[in-house]
């Protein structure tokens, strides 16, 4: 038997109804912040990722899908091929230009997405968005790390990404926009029927005082270094910020006595950071300063946080974001500070209180044609009934009543309708309400009307 791929998971009725619930409320509340939906690819080259999420990440150096793309060439090798093919047979020098055979040895690494934000702004410089001002966009959509399953974590899972990137003119640097993103989060939450969220706040802080940071780090790392593991060792040479991502239990106790960024903000961050607080608290929206918090992505600059939820186990960050200020730039564009942040869907709809039951729609009525020739009537029917944006189920002509009535059992339909000749001949029909066992036979202008009232 095939089966579907180590950490991928198929999404089936009536499960995908909570998704579909999650995917409506959070369009809804983009919508009242002025979002706009993006769609951008779901492989990128690789290099994007590497120098967007940063070298030394995990992500960038054990979780990404990444191959050899050859197809490119090989078009232009079979071109090249036909072409001197027929010069040959037609006893003429080749037209064009052919590929020189070497060239063709080339291939095109490319990754599938494990993240969002490098992509975006790839394409705000592609497409020279800077134009249009303050961007705000938002995505739903598949991302892929190689990562080991469990529950909360798997290889292809599903983020809803939003970001706001401008140029500097556009107040993307404001620490209003900050606080805007977490009230959005928040509302989302709420509007989703997630309770008990925790917001980890955290502020990064700059390039400069990054380069503090990181000394300090050293440092403090150099006495204690052979103690923790070879992942941490080198990460105290190439990136010692990211032994913060470290998981290994036995270096947390170290990494617990490291010096944290807060103490190496410079008044420009500290200023931003002070007035992202207060604006929270203008807001009324709770949060918890946890000076560790860092994040696993290189991009980010001053604040960074995470929603955490309790109910998740060891996976329990629902969602992660912060500001990239230098992420254009370091990717080749112009200036553009921005923040955002990517929810789990997967672990939102994890931790919803909300059942399959209150949000998958079973059909309203089931319609049963008595009889092979029926199967037409039947069909005109149910346009009629779908029109008035009822669920309607069909049986079919070849079906005996009882097995009809199963059917509609099964599929947990309200009514079920039958359509036999005497009904035809008489416009009215029988009407079963499943539950009750109340029969009764209703002209055929009122049957939407009857259906509808509950
Ligand atoms: P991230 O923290 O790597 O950030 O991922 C965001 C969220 O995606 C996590 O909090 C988690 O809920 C979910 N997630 C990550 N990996 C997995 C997995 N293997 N299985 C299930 N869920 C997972 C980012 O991706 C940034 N691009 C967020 C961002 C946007 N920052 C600024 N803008």
């Amino acid at each position: 038997m095939i089966k579907a791929p180590r950490g991928t998971r198929d999404l089936l009725p009536p499960d995908t109804a909570l998704w579909n619930f999650v995917e409506a409320a959070v369009r809804d509340v983009f919508r009242a912040y002025n979002f706009h939906e993006t769609r951008t690819p779901i492989f990128e080259s690789t290099e994007l990722f590497a120098r967007g999420v940063g070298e030394e990440t995990d992500i960038v150096t054990k979780e990404m899908f990444t191959w050899e793309d050859p197809q490119q060439r090989y078009v232009q090798l079979r071109d090249s091929y036909i072409e001197a093919s027929n010069a040959f047979k037609e006893g003429r020098p080749p037209s064009g230009k052919l590929v020189p055979l070497e060239l063709l040895a080339g291939t095109q690494s490319l990754t599938l997405r494990p993240e969002n934000t490098a992509g975006i702004v790839r394409a705000y410089i592609e497409h020279k968005l800077w134009d249009r001002g303050l961007n705000k966009f938002f995505s739903i959509g598949p991302m892929f790390r190689r990562e080991r399953p469990q529950k909360g974590r798997y290889r292809q899972f599903y983020q809803i990404d939003a970001e706001v990137i401008g140029p500097p003119s556009s107040g993307s640097e404001s620490p209003a926009r900050d606080a805007e993103i977490l009230e959005l989060v928040a509302t989302l939450l709420d509007r989703v029927g997630i309770t008990g969220w925790t917001l980890q706040l955290n502020s990064v802080g700059c390039p400069v005082d990054r380069a503090k940071f990181n000394e300090a780090l050293k440092q403090a790392l150099a006495p204690v270094i052979d103690k923790m593991c070879v992942d941490c060792q080198r990460r105290a040479v190439t990136n010692p910020l990211r032994v913060f991502d470290c998981k290994v239990p036995e270096d947390q106790p170290i990494i617990a006595t490291l010096p944290t960024i807060s103490q190496f903000l410079d008044e420009a961050c500290r200023a931003h950071y002070e007035e992202v607080k207060s604006i929270l608290n203008a807001v009324q929206i709770p949060y918890v300063e946890n000076p560790r918090l860092v994040r696993g992505l290189d991009y980010y600059t001053r604040t960074a946080f995470e929603f955490t939820h309790g109910s998740l186990g060891a996976q329990n960050a629902i969602l992660g974001g912060g500001r990239y200020d230098g992420l254009s730039k370091a990717l080749g564009g112009p200036a553009a500070p921005g923040i955002g942040f990517a929810i789990g869907e997967d672990r939102l709809v994890l931790a919803l209180a909300a059942s399959v039951e209150s949000v998958y729609r079973k059909p309203d009525v089931y319609i049963a044609p008595l009889g092979p020739g029926l199967n037409g009537e039947a069909a005109r029917l149910a346009r009629e009934l779908r029109r008035h944006d009822l669920v309607v189920e069909l049986g079919d002509g070849s079906f005996r009543l009882k097995k009809s009535f199963e059917a509609a059992d099964k599929m947990g339909a309200r009514y079920i309708l039958i359509v036999g000749e005497n009904e035809v001949a008489a416009n009215a029909f029988a009407l079963k309400n499943l539950a009750s066992g109340e029969q009764v036979t209703v002209p055929r202008s009122e049957l939407a009307e009857r259906i509808l009232r509950k």
